[in-house]
């Protein structure tokens, strides 16, 4: 089984989401010992944001691409390769904003391409990447699955959007929210998200 583990989280040592993906890939080798893994800083080496220039080399023909956009789209194929790739991807997702780390939003930028991960059809769009497994970490300050905030989720509910688009519907969300609302709020969402860990990661699930 191939396994790509991103993470997005700013300061490494401190980082929420970055504990627990690794959290999630150790118990994944314990359970699945034949697991291969490839693993991708996003803030260590966060993908360039899209450009007109990248974006309109990207739609030349190689020949026709001046040396940045030969460049940029080795690293867009790169990244699609190393996620087409994968059977599991799990990403470490903190909000920052409400939103994804603009890294991570740079890493879909690259990887949501036409003809490769999903395409237009006269009846709408059909995503051509179904079949993987996403567990993504959501780690975030205040508390958005219930209460006045919900609608104000533009992580959780996009990366759903976003990976669903692509046809990967099977999403599995390991939470920890209210981690800055006090100590006790903090350790009360790192043991809930251990227990989704424990409960989501058996040998069974993944044979
Ligand atoms: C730049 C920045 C923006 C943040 N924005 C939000 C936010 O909009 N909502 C929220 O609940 N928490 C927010 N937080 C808190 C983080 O979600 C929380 O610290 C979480 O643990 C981040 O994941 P990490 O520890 O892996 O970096 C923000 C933190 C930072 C550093």
């Amino acid at each position: 089984m191939k396994l790509l583990h991103l993470d997005a989280g700013l300061i490494e040592e401190q980082s929420i989401s970055r504990a627990l993906t690794a959290r999630i890939v150790e118990r994944l080798q314990a359970t699945t010992p034949e697991v291969e893994i490839v693993y991708r800083d996003l803030v260590k080496h966060p993908p360039n944001h899209l450009s007109g220039e990248i974006l309109a080399g990207a739609g030349l023909r190689e020949g026709a691409r001046n040396a940045h956009q030969r460049e940029e789209a080795e690293i867009t194929d790169m990244l699609l390769e190393e996620f087409l790739a994968a059977e599991v991807i799990v990403v470490g997702a903190p909000m920052y904003n409400f939103a994804i780390p603009s890294q991570l939003k740079a890493w879909l930028d690259r990887i949501l391409q036409a003809g490769r991960t999903f395409r237009y059809t006269e009846n709408g769009s059909v995503g051509l990447a179904g079949g993987r497994k996403v567990i993504a970490v959501s780690a975030r300050g205040g508390i958005y699955s219930q209460g006045p905030a919900v609608d104000s989720d533009f992580q959780e509910r996009y990366l759903r959007a976003v990976f669903g688009f692509i046809g990967i519907d099977d999403i599995t969300v390991i939470r920890a929210e209210g981690v800055a609302m006090g100590d006790e709020m903090k350790q009360r969402a790192l043991n809930t998200a251990h227990e989704a860990i424990a409960e989501t990661i058996t040998s069974a699930e993944l044979a």
